[in-house]
């Protein structure tokens, strides 16, 4: 293989590089939200959940002192909610350590791993250091041909891109590549007319883009079945906070009960699917639940699919039973994420 044409990928990000906001600053802090943001979740989701987090949290300390609801409730919607309770353990910990100055000190941080380490100490501090994502390693697989799956071709592309990384310009880099594999070098219908490394890539070169990178045996899905019981009594919801253990834990849900569904709302987290049937209740509740307006609601934490289930049944409240103000609620859904 010959060496990688590092002038024409540079130049080409230098050229091509999309404005995201993340990018307008060398604040390690906010270099750090926007990697854990971007883990999991598409750069277009991510933006507003970003400017709205910046604009809460604009720096370490301001986190750093913020209560878990207040963080959960900007979270809310972005999902994987483990990522937004560790960066607040993380921003604990680098107020109290000082913030890390090379992705050997920032690994230490909690919820930093080999790649958000790399990708902070590259992109804000200059460090020469490799960052490989799903995009990179597709670009890997693609370019040097490399024909195996799963752990084995992480680990080769973790070696390859550490070689190639350019001393003077590595948080460019590392962003050039994860911006080809997401932009050019895509799993589908790759676009190899406007790539810089075309000339040297085995894929192109064999017409071998279909099957590079091999896909390795999908874990199977597994089907989960809940019920969530919206009880509404004198203009308010009950809910009780899902205990530790969880998924979700320490966010709020309607408890768990049957009745006549009013709906489904399906779900995917990891390979769970899960479909959440929802039943409304207006006369007896069980004991211990809190009790919110549609108002209180707004800003409570609550994992996606309850928000839709919540949005499912004020819409029946309101339209059904005229219970509720339709235009009031619209009103007071607006703006909070229902989306999958
Ligand atoms: N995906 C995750 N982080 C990214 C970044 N900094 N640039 C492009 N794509 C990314």
């Amino acid at each position: 293989m010959s060496a990688i044409r590092r002038e024409a990928l540079l130049a080409w990000y230098d050229a091509n590089k999309r404005d995201l906001p993340w990018r307008r600053s060398r604040d390690p802090y906010a270099v750090w939200v926007s990697e854990i943001m971007l883990q999991q979740t598409q750069v277009a989701t991510v933006i507003p959940y970003y400017e709205r987090w910046m604009r809460r949290f604009p720096t370490v300390q301001a986190l750093a002192v913020a209560a878990e609801p207040d963080v959960l409730s900007v979270w809310q919607g972005l999902g994987y909610y483990r990522r937004c309770r560790m960066l607040l353990q993380g921003a604990k910990w680098a107020v109290e350590h000082g913030i890390p100055q090379s992705a050997a000190e920032w690994i230490k941080a909690p919820g930093v791993g080999r790649y958000t380490a790399s990708a902070i100490a590259s992109i804000s501090q200059g460090e020469p250091v490799a960052v490989v994502d799903g995009n990179v390693e597709r670009v890997f697989a693609r370019y040097a041909g490399c024909d195996f799956a799963g752990p084995p071709l992480t680990r080769a592309a973790w070696a390859w891109a550490e070689r190639q990384v350019p001393p003077d310009r590595p948080g460019d880099w590392n962003q050039a590549m994860m911006e080809l594999g997401a932009t050019v070098c895509k799993p589908r219908e790759p676009l190899c007319g406007a790539c810089p490394l075309a000339v040297d890539c085995f894929a192109s070169r064999e017409s071998a883009q279909g099957r590079l990178p091999v896909v390795s045996a999908k874990p199977k899905t597994i089907h989960v079945k809940h019920a969530a019981r919206v009880h509404f009594v004198d203009g308010r919801f009950g809910l009780e906070q899902i205990p530790r253990g969880e998924w979700w834990e320490g966010m709020w849900r309607f408890p768990i009960g049957e009745g006549d569904p009013i709906g489904v709302v399906r779900h995917t987290v990891t390979r769970h699917r899960i479909a959440l049937s929802v039943s409304i209740s207006t006369q007896s509740a069980p004991a211990g639940l809190q009790w919110y307006s549609l108002e209180e609601l707004k800003h409570l934490p609550m994992p996606s699919p309850q928000r839709r289930a919540l949005k499912l049944a004020v819409e029946y409240l309101a339209q059904g039973q005229r219970l509720l103000d339709f235009e009031r609620a619209e009103t007071l859904l607006d703006g909070v994420d229902v989306g999958g």
